[in-house]
């Protein structure tokens, strides 16, 4: 059996968990919105036309942030559309994803269904096809309290109150050909800038993320960053940093492996951001906001293909991927990394959050909702997650894949929530065979009890859930046990699990 050792001591700590880092994102996609959130004909609709059931399984995910309406679909998004009476809403054709935009649900809707969850929203504006005053009137018609046009147009819209939207993205993957408006670096970074001074001149109180590069993979990283943030550095609170994850070698040991390209693009990204800083003199750190993040390979290149022969559908089903219990293992690795960078990463999105590559999913045409593998770790994040990131030194055995050297089999952060008095301890086994054996030292506290394990395995790593199918789930597991200040327990091979201790 594989054995590794982690030490957890209060005092060695990497930063307090920002909350936020527990966001999503809905983009009007394929049946994100249309037939994902909002179905009005379904049983559980209600007066707007959103699933209640849906939201039923978003609320225990307490997400605080939604970033909308895109993505790829901002950068050609008329927001006036969106606004005013639905049926003087036009019907337009959406160049990103070559689908029908009914526009039936626009940022009034939205605000609506993001307060029924909890949760904020994170507005992006359209850097692709318009600019500035575009970018202006929006944040006029959402956060100007009355007395001008775009206020006033909110008002008699039925919104009385300003929602005060306080992060907001300057554009989406403005560095991708792909996207509607695509720039180079220097091109967005003085639009970025300029849109940014004048959006703070209407609202002083909002945060703005530029965008960073769409994956690491890019060959424009990092130079983007460099010449974006040479130009916007004193005037944006957060960075973006996008990355999708797949099994794309079809080697299940590289798969695994894959959360250390997390590492190194976030790492990369900071270097980045303080050689900039350097640069400037500068006194701020730049914080950095994950805003897409997730896997997304099962469904790729046939939605492209799909779309290319039968585009300006309305609703159909893009992006769908399907997810397995060794997505779920990777994603826990993922959102690990995350967690590690809790003192620069301060906001991150799950994307996306209902049917495109998603926790959430629905049957077409308005049937069962459902839960992915992957809804399960980010729910016991966002359950036990919070408190403050401790530096936990690790000791692991490691491997060798394709693609990668000196694997650890152990991916594993600790979070101490000292209110509570209880420390988390979430943790992967990468290995495909054995059994792990973890060992954790708690000596820096006077006592220490074990609430639960709690795992998510099984013996085929490619099982999925399914409506009304849900193969795999979290159980709560025996073995583990805390003698002598020293925590024991076995993780299977390929697991995702969370360890809780109450302390003192
Ligand atoms: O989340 C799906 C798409 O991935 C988004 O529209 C885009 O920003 C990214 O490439």
């Amino acid at each position: 059996m594989l054995k590794a050792t982690m030490h957890i001591d209060p005092s060695f700590q990497v930063a307090p968990v920002d909350d936020r880092v527990y966001s999503s994102f809905i983009e009007h996609l394929g049946r994100a919105v249309y037939d994902g959130i909002y179905c009005p004909d379904h049983s559980t609709a209600d007066a707007l036309g959103f699933r209640q059931d849906v939201k039923d399984l978003i609320r225990p995910l307490h997400i605080p942030l939604i970033r909308y309406p895109g993505g790829n679909f901002v950068s050609g998004y008329r927001w006036e559309d969106g606004v005013g009476p639905r049926e003087s809403r036009p019907v337009r054709l959406d160049r990103a994803w070559r689908t029908l935009e009914t526009n039936q649900v626009g940022p009034n809707e939205f605000a609506v269904w993001c307060k029924d969850i909890g949760a904020q929203m994170m507005m992006a504006v359209n850097l692709g096809t318009r600019g500035i005053d575009d970018a202006c009137n929006l944040v006029e018609y959402c956060n100007h309290p009355s007395g001008s046009l775009y206020s006033n147009l909110r008002i008699s819209h039925g919104v009385k109150e300003p929602y005060g939207i306080k992060v907001w993205c300057l554009g989406n993957e403005m560095d991708g050909p792909w996207q509607v408006g695509h720039k180079t670096a220097d091109e967005y970074g003085r639009l970025a800038l300029e849109t940014a001074r004048a959006m703070r001149k209407i609202d002083d109180k909002i945060q703005l993320v530029a965008s960073g590069s769409s994956f690491p993979e890019m060959p424009t990283f990092p130079d983007w960053e460099a010449t974006v943030l040479g130009h916007v550095y004193e005037d944006v609170d957060f960075l973006s940093i996008h990355q999708y994850l797949g099994d794309t070698t079809h080697d299940l040991k590289d798969f695994l492996a894959k959360s250390l390209t997390t590492e190194y693009f976030i790492r990369s990204v900071l270097a980045t951001c303080d050689y900039v800083k350097a640069q400037k003199r500068s006194k701020k750190d730049m914080m950095l906001s994950f805003d897409e993040w997730n896997l997304w390979y099962h469904s790729v290149g046939g939605d492209e293909a799909y779309m290319k022969k039968t585009p300006w559908q309305y609703a159909p089903s893009l992006v769908e991927d399907i997810y397995t219990m060794a997505d779920a293992a990777v994603f826990g690795t993922m959102l690990i990394t995350i967690l590690k960078h809790a003192d620069r990463v301060k906001i991150a999105c799950l994307a996306q959050l209902v049917n495109v590559i998603a926790p959430i999913m629905t049957v077409p045409g308005g049937g069962e909702a459902w839960l992915q593998t992957i809804y399960y770790p980010f729910l016991h994040a966002t359950q036990y997650g919070h408190g403050t990131v401790l530096y936990t030194p690790a000791k692991s055995p490691k491997y060798d894949s394709k693609n990668f050297t000196d694997v650890p089999y152990l991916e594993s952060v600790a979070v101490y929530n000292e209110e509570a008095g209880e420390v988390t301890v979430f943790a992967v086994n990468r290995s495909t065979e054995e059994s792990l054996e973890l060992e954790v030292q708690l000596n820096a506290f006077s006592s220490c009890e074990l609430i639960e394990h709690i795992a998510m395995s099984h013996e085929d790593h490619t099982i999925v859930n399914g409506p009304s199918a849900a193969r795999v789930q979290p159980r709560k597991v025996s073995g583990a046990q805390v003698q002598d200040k020293t925590l024991t327990a076995q993780l299977s091979p390929i697991s995702w699990n969370v360890l809780r201790l109450k302390v003192k």
